[in-house]
């Protein structure tokens, strides 16, 4: 029997406890031993649910037991997360997480303790939901050179943008409801202001590249500034308005991360993605585009990823998955990308664009700083890149 816990009991960690009772039979099975749940960490009284026999609100009862094999931490935040990991993988126990913010903060340093105490530390669930997308990364596509990433990474920006556009429901209703439903964080600004989808897309890049990529070193736009209008005369043209982070490799070898709205041409697959849903596209050198899509949040989608890492880790018990990434890329900054853009404004096209309804146009490709610069001049009331 192997034996597990779960630190942080709410929709993530009661989603992993569901999947064990709805698929214990099954988990068993593959695993060749049944997979227990042994403890649920959490501050709050869980004596009324029928997980009261396991709860315990002390972490030194799991660091201390020599029978525990894995801890999902469904914590959050970088903080208790962070000190309740280190003390796990220190006390020789795998760890299994979703958390975003610690991995794309603290990844690094938690990858270095796991290699020494050889342990796991995997973190399928913190990037795309229930989407194997990491995995399929540094594991199916390792003899690629990685060229770009690209993707909807937010499932709550994407639930409230088609809400909004297609459902007419305002911004406050929208939110609300990916609330309910369990998207959103605990602070619904990390979503709104991109920085969940800026966490996400710097692991992508520490997998794909090998080098650290912190979020506070990348430039993240959210979709509070977004005007209705502008989703309006993008789509009339052909596009729809998606929150991309995208990362790049440079020709001189540098890299790039950014998160924004942007415009996407409607005849590509990223542009039908809508909901909850999440899809990230991966250009290798060898295989050309490939593209992952599925749930990107939720109790049970997400539940499902850190299951399979708990199996994942349980099956590598004496040869720990090798993950790691070293210090600091070398990055290029938002403003030297050469990209298309969207500008609005009720000015004559300047020479080299396309003309669009309502005064807007897009340009001809030019870096975000000469764009800046183009929209400046112009007085133009909106700037929004445009994918390729
Ligand atoms: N708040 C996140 C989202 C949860 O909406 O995508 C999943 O990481």
């Amino acid at each position: 029997m192997a034996n597990f816990a779960i630190m942080g009991f709410g929709t993530v960690g009661s989603g992993v406890a569901e999947v064990l009772r709805l698929n214990g039979g099954s988990i068993a099975e593959k695993l060749g031993e049944s997979l227990n749940l042994k403890y649920i960490l959490d501050v709050r009284d869980l004596s009324a649910t029928p997980y009261a026999g396991v709860a315990v609100k002390d972490f030194s009862v799991l660091e201390n037991d020599p029978d525990l094999d894995v801890v999902v931490e469904s914590i959050g935040g970088a903080r208790v997360a962070l000190e309740f990991t280190r003390r796990a993988l220190l006390a020789g126990k795998h760890v299994v997480t979703s958390n975003k913010e610690l991995v794309a903060a603290h990844g690094r340093e938690l990858l270095a303790i796991a290699r020494e105490k050889n342990v796991n530390y995997l973190f399928e669930a913190s990037v795309g939901g229930g989407i194997p997308v990491l995995r399929p990364l540094f594991q199916c596509l390792a003899g690629n050179r990685i060229e770009e990433i690209v993707g909807i990474l937010n499932g709550t920006t994407n639930y409230i943008l088609t809400r909004m556009v297609k459902g007419g429901v305002p911004f406050d209703e929208a939110l609300k409801e990916a609330q309910a439903r369990g998207y959103a964080e605990q602070n619904p600004a990390a979503d709104v202001e991109g920085l969940d989808a800026g966490r996400k897309i710097c692991i992508l890049s520490d997998l794909a590249w090998g080098k650290e990529v912190l979020p506070e070193k990348i430039s993240v736009q959210g979709i509070s500034g977004l005007d209705l209008k502008d989703v309006a005369i993008a789509s009339a043209a052909g596009y729809r308005v998606k929150l991309l982070g995208r990362a790049v490799k440079l020709s001189d070898g540098r890299q790039a991360a950014y998160v924004a709205p942007h415009l996407v041409p409607a005849d590509c697959p990223v542009a039908a993605v809508d909901d909850v849903f999440n899809a990230i596209m991966i250009r290798g050198n060898a295989v050309g585009d490939v593209m992952f899509y599925g749930r990107g949040a939720g109790d049970l989608p997400t539940a499902s990823a850190v299951m399979g890492d708990i199996l994942d880790a349980l099956q590598h018990r004496e040869k720990r998955r090798n993950l790691g990434w070293s210090e600091s890329a070398p990055l290029a900054g938002f403003d030297e990308l050469t990209m298309r853009w969207y500008l609005r404004g009720g000015f004559p096209a300047p020479a080299g664009c396309a003309e669009l309804s309502d005064g807007a146009v897009i340009t001809g490709a030019m870096t975000a700083k000469e764009a800046g610069a183009l929209a400046e001049r112009l007085g133009a009331a909106a700037l929004l890149p445009v994918l390729q």
